[in-house]
């Protein structure tokens, strides 16, 4: 393994990667790259500065430039900022993830997004969650999981978690939704959601959420990441 270690998970929405992520990163006392964040601050911040989805030359420009930043609070929970505010809430609302995965269709802007990703890298070590981590970002990872799950388990997780913050939507819209990103995201032409060659593939639908962290956690185990955070 070189110095730092890296392990990737990627999946489509509703697979519980988000949740393992954070309890394996904070296990393995790595630092945690939740991808997603970055496309959906860079959706949030068009729509702060009023760049339109068609105006792809500014929307580069930002992914180059912006104003991010990542802490966690008091209770361990990670907060995220846009030009120093705290916008954790809106962030994860649904029209945010639905222009994040149309801006994620642009290849100028995944390239941009590049580098930033890629400076999360430090040791001792990254825990990497997306759609393309252990295909395009790190696919010299030690470690890369690619989880699924049923259309169905995903949008019932889906709803969820939208009624759980607040938004009053249908499942019948949140499954119109989910179908919308899943097939953007499986078709664009640049860094299509697909896992990784050598990625352990995982079915997660009929898990809870501690049986997902459950599962990945044993795998690192046997992989030997505790015995190196250890040493
Ligand atoms: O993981 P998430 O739901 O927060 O991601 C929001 C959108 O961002 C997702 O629908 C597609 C895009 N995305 C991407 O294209 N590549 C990544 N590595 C992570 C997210």
């Amino acid at each position: 393994m070189s110095s730092v270690n890296i392990i990737t998970i990627d999946g489509p929405s509703g697979v519980g990667k988000g949740t393992a992520g954070v309890v394996i990163a904070k296990k393995l006392k790595y630092d945690y790259l939740d991808s997603g964040a970055l496309y959906r601050l860079l959706a949030l911040g068009a729509q702060r500065h009023n760049v339109e989805l068609e105006n792809e030359a500014s929307l580069v420009a930002l992914a180059g430039h912006f104003d991010i930043a990542f802490s966690d609070d008091e209770n361990g929970e990670i907060k995220t900022f846009f030009e120093g505010e705290d916008v954790s809430g809106p962030l994860r609302s649904e029209s945010i993830a639905q222009f994040a995965s149309q801006v994620a269709t642009y290849p100028s802007v995944r390239s941009a997004l590049l580098d930033r990703q890629r400076l999360f890298a430090v040791e001792p070590g990254l825990i990497a969650d997306g759609r393309d981590m252990g295909t395009v970002v790190f696919p010299d990872a030690a470690l890369k999981f690619f989880l699924n799950a049923s259309f169905d388990a995903r949008a019932s997780r889906r709803h969820k978690q939208l009624i759980e913050r607040g938004e009053n939507v249908s499942l019948r819209a949140v499954r119109d939704q989910l179908q919308d990103r899943d097939s953007r995201d499986q078709n664009r032409l640049v860094s299509p959601l697909f896992p990784a060659e050598d990625a352990v593939e995982i079915d997660t639908s009929n898990m809870t959420a501690d049986e997902v962290v459950n599962t990945l956690l044993e795998i690192v185990a046997l992989k030997g990441f505790f015995a190196e955070a250890n040493a």
